[in-house]
């Protein structure tokens, strides 16, 4: 069921989580709230240049979050849809997301590591199973992740799977580190089964 077919705009069906290899991707819960208040905590140094609300965080914003974005039945259609990364252990690694806020067709991911696992492949490897389901739902045709220009790294991220860079924007500086430009990549649908996000999916499952 596509957004346009529901007649609400940039809804979408929440897909499932995924797995691959060492890494779970899995719909947040209620019982995450601690875990994730913790993460973001330890984190704070790291997330606070990109991420507006990590300027003063509190446990309430950490309910309120988790509570606003496990409130509706997994069968309704939502506006945004976040996922934990995890490892085999259950151990939280990271917040990952899919948002409907570019409109009808395309969904955009967003993601942040917590600070004591970065560099390790969670963002890389949870988009890619992000992009997978996304691409899965009827009605969606391209994946998109936007970031500011200077943050470099996030920058990374895309680049790696094989997103296409199409264009770059003025937008509002939210976050203390940002420029306000902001680099937009895609990846259609019709690329998928060829690009560098599915065989670093393909390679993680083998790898088990
Ligand atoms: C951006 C972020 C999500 C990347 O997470 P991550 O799990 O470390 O990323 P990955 O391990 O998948 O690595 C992606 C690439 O970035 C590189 N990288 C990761 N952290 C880095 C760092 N601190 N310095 C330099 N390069 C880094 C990796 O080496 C990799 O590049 P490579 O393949 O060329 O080696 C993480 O740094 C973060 O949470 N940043 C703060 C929040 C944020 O910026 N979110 C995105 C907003 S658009």
């Amino acid at each position: 069921m596509s957004a346009d077919s529901l007649g609400l705009g940039a809804m979408f069906l929440p897909p499932d989580g995924a797995e691959a290899g060492w890494l779970v991707c899995r719909r947040l819960r209620r019982e995450d709230t601690a875990a994730l208040y913790e993460a973001i905590l330890t984190s704070l140094d790291h997330l606070r240049p990109w991420m507006p609300w990590a300027d003063s965080y509190t446990r309430e914003m950490a309910e309120d979050f988790v509570a606003r974005h496990t409130s509706a039945p997994p069968s309704e259609p939502v506006t945004d849809t976040h996922y934990v990364a995890a490892d085999r252990t259950g151990r939280l690694l990271g917040l990952c997301g899919l948002h409907g806020r570019l409109g009808a067709g395309r969904l955009e991911i967003g993601y942040w590591v917590d600070a004591r696992h970065t560099k390790r492949g969670v963002a890389t490897l949870s988009a890619a199973m992000l992009t997978e389901r996304a691409l899965e739902l009827p009605g969606i045709d391209a994946v998109e992740i936007h970031h500011d220009e200077v943050n470099g790294v996030s920058g990374r991220v895309p680049a790696k799977l094989g997103f296409e860079h199409v264009a770059t924007v003025k937008d509002e500086p939210e976050a203390p580190a940002e420029s306000g430009v902001e680099w937009q990549w895609r990846l259609d649908k019709d690329a998928w089964p060829a690009s560098p996000a599915k065989q670093l999916l393909d390679a993680a499952r083998a790898a088990g």
